[in-house]
């Protein structure tokens, strides 16, 4: 068997669990391969025989490269696919539309799991109520899944097609009526970035470029281009990663004017009547799916993400994304 573990991962939680489901997988298939969304070809899938394919959970489903890869994958006959990914505290929304849209594209989905994630978002309580995932026990679960994607797929292959689980339902949760108010609302208030070239260390940081998950950003063009319109990126995902990782504020975003509008109950919210995270998460803890690694009390303490970390870069990257 030749496997493979393919994903996009931001903020390195991702990768952990990938790197994970890889070691799992080795224990019985010595040669697995890991790559990044970033590395690999679409076309190449054809030299596997089973694939996992990871991602973070955004705004309710995988990241637009992502999707941007599968789209560029050609049609398959019943190759098998595992998928995973990591969130914060609302990822339901995630596996019902991808297993579908990948059993469209031909793949014979064998299995799906999610872990939670530390999130990194400049308007995040800090710190926020997943904070401290993925750890040792979210890990080891992660090993124990490579290891049991292996044999599922083996059994499969041998004529268990009833081992093959049916695509998770999609159900109305709090999020739907989040992503909702986004679209109602007129778009996402993350997509808002500015990019100021007098504060920019451009050719000698070249971090934003590097790491724009899109390819968006060409400080070199003329004239230089930073984001997905024009000189902002007005993603509806709402990746802000650029402005979280550029050592000088070159570029920014309008926090203080959304968290003031949030804090007067404007979007998100308004349908709603209450604090969508807090009540996700409360959920999630009550049921036993989150095992909270901060105190509840300390949820939020330090303000939004944006505050607790006022000093330039919010977050440092060590390595090309
Ligand atoms: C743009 C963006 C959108 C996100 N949307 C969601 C979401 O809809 N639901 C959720 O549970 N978490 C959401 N998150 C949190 C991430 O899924 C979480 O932090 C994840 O573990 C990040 O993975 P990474 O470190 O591999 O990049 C979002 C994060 C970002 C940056
Ligand atoms: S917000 Fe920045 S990093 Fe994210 S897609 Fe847009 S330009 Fe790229
Ligand atoms: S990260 Fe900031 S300073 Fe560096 S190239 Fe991008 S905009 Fe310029």
């Amino acid at each position: 068997m030749k496997a493979l573990v393919l994903y996009y991962s931001q903020t390195g939680n991702t990768k952990k669990v990938a790197e994970e489901i890889q070691r799992g997988i080795r224990r019985s298939v010595p040669g697995c391969e890991l790559k990044t969304i970033q590395e690999a070809d679409p076309e190449s899938l054809e030299d596997y025989d089973l694939i996992g394919l990871g991602s973070p959970v955004w705004m309710g489903g995988e990241t637009p490269n992502v999707r941007r890869f599968l789209d560029q994958v050609p049609k398959q006959e019943g190759k098998h696919l595992f998928s995973f990914n990591t969130h914060g505290v609302m990822p339901e929304h995630f596996f019902p539309s991808l297993v579908r849209r990948l059993a469209a594209k031909g793949f014979t989905v064998i299995g799906t799991r999610d872990w939670y994630g530390a999130v990194h978002f400049q308007l995040a309580p800090k710190p926020y109520f997943t904070d401290g995932h993925p750890d040792s026990v979210d890990l080891a679960e992660a090993e124990a899944f490579g290891r049991e994607m292996v044999e599922r797929s083996v059994r499969i292959a041998s004529g268990e097609a009833e081992l093959i689980p049916a695509p998770p339902e999609h159900s109305y949760t709090a999020q739907l009526h989040v992503l909702l108010e986004f679209y109602q609302a007129g778009g996402n208030p993350h997509g808002r970035l500015k990019y100021d070239p007098e504060k920019c260390l451009y050719p000698k940081c070249r971090l934003c470029q590097d790491n724009c998950l899109m390819g968006y950003i060409d400080l070199g063009a003329d004239p230089p281009r930073h984001g997905s319109e024009g000189n902002g990126c007005n993603m509806w995902m709402g990746c802000t990663f650029c402005e979280l990782i550029c050592p000088t504020g070159a570029i920014s975003g309008p926090w203080e004017e959304i968290a003031a509008a949030m804090a007067r109950g404007e979007n998100p919210g308004v349908v709603l009547g209450y604090n969508p995270l807090a009540k996700a998460a409360e959920g999630a803890i009550a049921s036993g799916r989150l095992r909270p690694l901060v105190p509840g009390e300390e949820v939020g303490s330090k303000g939004p993400y944006f505050k607790a970390y006022g000093k330039r870069p919010r977050f440092r990257v060590r390595e090309k994304k």
